[in-house]
């Protein structure tokens, strides 16, 4: 099996190298990659990235890169319009052609975030920001496409690897007494690692079941707020390093009004995954694990 993997270095594609490398043949580009790499691996280069996937002739395509800077996308919305609503629906056209399946990542920022309740794949869409229509866009292009594909909605997404929010969280909790995180927009910090590793397992099954193609949630089980978060990020860095010694006393609630950001964030980031769990007979495991384990590596 021949794989085409885009966006090499992000937090996905990074583990995306590991996880899909005993698969087969893999082909990992960056926006930098040139021929002598494989091929042209930038989003912005439609026609080039076209060639890329006629030329290649992949089994599989996994795109991990995106335009991924949430509120810089409310000002350069045409390249966020390029990068995640015009490239996808490229690959899939390219991957309708060549017959390869096409594996592409979204966001829970495809909903408007209201009420409680998890997100179904099957809810009725409606995005606040530049980056979530765009998404939108994306998803809707592949699906117009007629190319075989799987299309995970993920939340939260961290790594160890690169700057992450736990990251952010403990620079200023080794500084500050007291720290303001928002506490009313709830999701599930979401591991690259865990997204990467159930992409390899659904690319596997969907070698042998055509019937599980489509749009899924993927997102660790559990939820938080983002203040929630920096607690459990906070505690356990101090139970695994006592010697860091940070400052910090207080992590205080705050609406997301006392942020005020240029794109809208939704309030219910929560993915119902049972889709996901049901189809491909994973378990997804407690949100803690995971940035427990990226905590475990950092420090
Ligand atoms: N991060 C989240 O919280 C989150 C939440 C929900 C869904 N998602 C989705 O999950 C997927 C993976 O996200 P991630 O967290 O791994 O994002 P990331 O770490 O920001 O990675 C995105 C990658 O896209 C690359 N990229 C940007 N412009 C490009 C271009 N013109 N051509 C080729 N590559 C380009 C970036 O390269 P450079 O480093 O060179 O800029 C980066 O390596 C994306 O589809 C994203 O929308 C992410």
């Amino acid at each position: 099996m021949k794989i085409l993997l885009l966006g090499k270095n992000g937090q996905v594609g990074w583990e995306l190298q590991r996880s899909l490398a005993p698969l087969g043949e893999l082909v990992a580009l960056d926006r930098h990659s040139s021929e002598a790499d494989g091929g042209c691996g930038d989003l912005s280069q439609l026609d080039a990235l076209r060639q890329t996937v006629l030329a290649l002739r992949p089994d599989v395509i996994v795109n991990a890169a995106a335009h991924t800077a949430v509120d810089k996308a409310e000002s350069e919305t045409e390249l966020a319009r390029t990068l995640n609503a015009l490239a996808p629906g490229v690959l899939a056209e390219a991957a309708h052609s060549v017959g390869a399946l096409l594996v592409h990542y979204s966001t829970d920022y495809v909903f408007n975030g209201s009420g409680t309740t998890p997100w179904l794949e099957t809810n009725a869409t409606g995005p606040l920001s530049v980056y979530g229509q765009t998404k939108l866009d994306g998803e809707r292009a592949i699906q117009a496409s007629g190319c075989r594909h799987l299309i995970f909605r993920t939340s939260w997404v961290y790594a160890a690897r690169g700057g992450n929010f736990a990251k952010t969280m403990l620079r200023l909790a080794s500084d500050r007494e007291r720290l303001t995180v928002i506490d009313d927009q709830f999701g599930a910090p979401t591991g690259a690692d865990l997204i990467a590793d159930v992409t390899a397992h659904a690319i596997r099954q969907a070698q042998q079941d055509p019937g599980c193609y489509g749009i899924y949630h993927l997102a660790a089980a559990g939820e938080t707020s983002w203040n929630g978060y920096a607690r459990y990020v906070i505690d356990t860095a101090r139970a695994l390093k006592p010697e860091l010694a940070l400052a910090v006393q207080e992590v205080a609630p705050v609406p997301t009004s006392a942020f005020p950001t240029p794109a809208t964030r939704p309030l219910n980031s929560r993915l119902n995954t049972t889709h996901l769990r049901q189809t491909f007979g994973l378990v997804l495991p407690d949100w803690q694990h995971g940035v427990r384990r990226m905590l475990s590596e950092i420090l």
